[in-house]
């Protein structure tokens, strides 16, 4: 998690490091803190949003540097304190690192340096990596970081700066995100894009282990050995304003109203009224007609999508799927056969577990197919084959054109394994191509709700638990559903497969306890019916979701919400949407800082 942030050339350091680490602050927000050169180095950090650091640097009388390092952490070792906030410094005072993950072997590393005087002042584990550079370092900060990298054992990305050489930043990555900003005004490291966009649109995209270099005339990367590494600049072509907030209060609701464009964008270059084209995969059809089983791998509501693409693909195309949770198949020594293929699914394409999850299925010889939002990313970078979501940059931390993307791509691909398995006639397929070409246009129509939706938040906003029930592909959507409403909205809330609430959980319900009751298949619609007329029957307040024309929700609900005649299997592509301004609205009316949910962070790269 966390953000990282160095600069060194022309400008002053302190409003680009600043600035940058406000467009990473959805990555880590429990505090912050930079290191600049200022005759010498000078560390200054506050707990908390990055504002109370900004406030504290006000208070300097000049900062004026030309090089530093900030950083703003999601921590993992130690409270969320001024003392474990980042940068840490060595005991001499001469090396100054700012960290984003783990280190899994710090305790050895901390008792190792212990023994030869060094004093620790930080719970973190990150302090070690100062100490440990200050104790190998001998003058050439990059053979001292190579040193540091063979030492240390686990996730990290790391920026450091040293008091011998205030003309210089090195810094390396290994299973953590890290980029290298170019320009003419000096040079870059962050975490993400969005914080250099502003100054660069030209990237280093760094690999594991690379260790870079930077002036403020230039990059230059490095091996282990010290062998020089050339590659290809990558240049961004995004707008700015993707990245900004655009005149609406929140970035979550910015990025949900952003749905219709950006699944137009994910879904139209990829099908044609009767076609579907994957130009940028090398999956054979060979390959596709022998799958003997999908392994669907995620994390959180990408694994809400994941479920989601299980039906769809079962349905359409035959093949068995499983779906997983990344840190689950990880550690769960899963049986794969040479004929399977794994499909990752990451917004972020940073995910940890989901990384790891990737790498067993290489590992065991299974091709992997990954539907990725953040282009050069290390899930797609590692893929044989990567289908991007071209959803553009997604800030809020609860994910809305992330995961309906995801979907949209889940359906083209469940579509195009089904047309060269022979699973699905001709006729059918153009039905459902045809109802696809619909989704952008329909997904605007939902998003019409907004005010009902903002009505029906106040309303029930006081709510301490929400129950959010649904069968099949209705209760993958309840699953999502109630991450949303709990992440952002603090809510308690529980997504129940509507035939499983009787065997145990419907004794939670009581007089006025919200019940949603998600009902848009049509094969299950009136089961759901039943079941919301049997919480109803205990006393709960229910909003149904249900299809337009199936009225009979209308006599069991207190209010139904309807959407728009897809065919069953697209519903999850719009069952989705009002809840996601339900939650939205509701989290707003208590009060909550919609993007930045209290202990959460945007990208998840530690285990
Ligand atoms: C979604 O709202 C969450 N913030 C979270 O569950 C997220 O989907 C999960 O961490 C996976 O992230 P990824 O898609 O970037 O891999
Ligand atoms: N493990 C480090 C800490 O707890 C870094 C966490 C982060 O990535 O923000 O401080």
């Amino acid at each position: 998690m966390c953000g990282i942030v160095g600069y060194i050339g022309n400008a002053e350091a302190v409003p680009v490091l600043l600035n940058g680490l406000a467009k990473l602050e959805y990555r880590g927000y429990d505090s912050a803190g930079i290191s600049v050169y200022h005759d010498g180095i000078y560390t200054i950090k506050a707990k908390g949003r990055l504002a109370n650091l900004a406030e504290k640097i006000d208070k300097e009388d000049t900062l004026s540097s030309h090089m530093g390092i900030g950083h703003t952490r999601w921590a993992t070792h130690g409270a969320p304190s001024d003392r474990n906030s980042h940068p840490h410094n060595s005991q001499s005072g001469k090396i100054s690192v700012v960290h984003n993950g783990i280190i899994e072997n710090y305790m050895e590393i901390k008792a190792f340096l212990q023994e030869k005087g060094y004093v620790f002042v930080s719970e973190t584990d990150t302090e070690v990596v100062a100490q440990l550079f200050d104790y190998y370092y001998e003058g050439n900060p990059v053979e001292t970081l190579s040193k540091v990298v063979r030492k240390v054992r686990g996730a990290y990305a790391l920026a450091i700066m040293c008091i011998d050489h205030p003309d210089s930043l090195v810094a390396v990555r290994k299973d953590c995100p890290l980029l290298a900003g170019l320009s003419s005004d000096g040079n870059y490291v962050a975490s993400d894009i969005p914080a250099l966009l502003e100054y660069t649109r030209d990237y280093y995209l760094l690999d594991d282990n690379e260790i870079v270099f930077l002036t403020k005339e230039g990059v230059t990367l490095y091996d282990l050995d010290g062998n020089e590494i050339h590659k290809d600049v990558f240049r961004v072509t995004w707008d700015i304003d993707a990245a900004e907030k655009g005149g609406y209060d929140y970035f979550m609701m910015k990025e949900i109203m952003e749905q219709p464009e950006a699944l137009r964008k994910t879904v139209f270059p990829r099908m044609t009224e009767t076609r579907i084209s994957f130009e940028d995969i090398s999956l054979t059809e060979e390959e596709i007609k022998n799958f003997n089983r999908i392994h669907i791998v995620a994390c959180g509501s990408a694994w809400h999508a994941g479920v989601v693409g299980r039906y769809v693909m079962e349905e359409v195309s035959r093949i068995p799927v499983e779906v997983d949770i990344a840190s689950e198949f990880r550690y769960r020594n899963p049986i794969l056969n040479q004929n399977d293929l794994c499909i990752i699914i990451s917004q972020s394409g940073e995910t940890a577990d989901t990384l790891a999850a990737l790498r067993e299925a290489k590992k065991q010889g299974v091709k992997v197919l990954s539907i990725v939002n953040v282009v050069g990313s290390s899930i797609a970078r590692e893929s044989d084959d990567v289908l991007y979501t071209w959803a553009g940059p997604e800030i809020a931390v609860a994910t809305t054109k992330g995961y309906t993307t995801q979907l949209s791509l889940l359906y083209l691909v469940s579509l195009y394994f089904a047309k060269v398995r022979g699973t699905v006639e001709e006729e059918h397929l153009n039905e459902y191509l045809q109802e696809l070409r619909l989704l952008p246009q329909k997904t605007e129509e939902v998003l019409k709700l907004d005010t009902k939706m903002a009505e029906l938040a106040k309303k029930y906003a006081q709510s301490e638990d929400v129950f959010i029930i649904g069968r099949g592909l209705d209760y993958a959507a309840a699953m999502e559903s109630s991450l949303k409403l709990k992440e952002i909205s603090y809510i308690h809330s529980e997504a129940y497969a509507a035939g499983e609430l009787k065997h145990g959980t419907i004794s939670l319900i009581e007089e006025g306890t919200l019940v949603i009751a998600i009902a848009t298949q049509e094969r299950l619609f009136e089961k759901l019916v039943s079941n919301a007329k049997e919480v109803k029957a205990r006393g709960a307040k229910v909003i149904a979701i249900a299809v337009e024309g199936n009225l009979a929700m209308e006599e069991v609900a207190d209010e139904v919400i309807y959407l728009p005649k897809s065919g069953d299997i697209f519903t999850s592509s719009y069952n989705v949407l009002p809840m996601q301004l339900f939650a939205y609205y509701t989290a707003v009316e208590r009060g909550c800082d919609v993007d930045k949910p209290r202990n959460l962070a945007k990208s998840v790269t530690v285990e």
